[in-house]
């Protein structure tokens, strides 16, 4: 953390941030919002060394998990913000991003605490604002009424701004079946290991 974090953490300092700069020539630039012990961005990032991956992650136990990850494997396209996700998007410049991850985010089961959800429509327009034409939004849970919250609060955000996040599952199989490539969460394999069902939402950006 003393030493390789400072390298690879993203500053706030700027008001617009363009992501494109913290790495050398990307292909495209990914993010993840919560990746918890890092395991799935360090699989993603060392599967695509061409993509620059951005992960941010409050708890900073799990930021020093995904750092040795980093400096086991070698990565050098991964760039971390150890702070609540809602202030990157807000800076960074717009279409700047291909796919957005945000895979078993903090359920906040309670009524009360349901505002609390990172899906809200604040955070839905930063998400399509930073995601370019095409880019792919996903989202797993294994809480059923998140899912549904999630579902609705996106058919509205289209409603009131024209078609932004189109759903790309033709029959429940593809929202039952993981994405490509996956290799599961830390998180996920505790909600099946509990018994929950896991959901796999993909949607394009317009
Ligand atoms: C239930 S855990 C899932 C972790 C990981 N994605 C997994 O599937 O194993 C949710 C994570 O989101 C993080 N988180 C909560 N609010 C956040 C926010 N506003 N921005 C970024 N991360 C957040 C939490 O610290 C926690 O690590």
């Amino acid at each position: 953390m003393e030493t390789l974090f400072p390298r690879v953490s993203i500053s706030l300092e700027d008001k617009a941030i363009d992501p494109r700069a913290l790495f050398g020539a990307p292909e495209e630039i990914w993010l993840e919002i919560g990746f918890g012990g890092g395991e799935h961005l360090a699989h993603q990032a060392s599967l695509h060394p061409g993509i620059g991956f951005l992960g941010c992650e409050p708890f900073v136990n799990g930021v020093a998990k995904l750092i040795a990850e980093i400096d086991e494997r070698g990565l050098g396209n991964v760039r971390i913000l150890n702070d609540d996700a809602r202030f990157l998007l807000e800076r960074l410049v717009p279409a700047s991003l291909a796919r957005i991850n945000i895979l078993y985010p903090d359920p906040w089961p309670k009524k009360r605490h349901n505002k609390r959800r990172f899906i809200n429509d604040e955070t839905l327009a930063f998400l399509a604002r930073a995601l370019k034409p095409g880019g792919e939004l996903r989202f797993a849970s294994d809480i059923p009424d998140y899912i549904a919250w999630t579902l609705a609060h996106i058919a509205r955000f289209n409603r009131e701004n024209g078609e932004t996040f189109i759903w790309t599952a033709e029959k429940p199989a593809d929202w039952r079946t993981p994405y490509e490539g996956w290799p599961g969460t830390r998180y996920e394999a505790k909600a099946i290991r509990e018994g929950r069902t896991p959901v796999y939402l993909s949607f394009r950006r317009a």
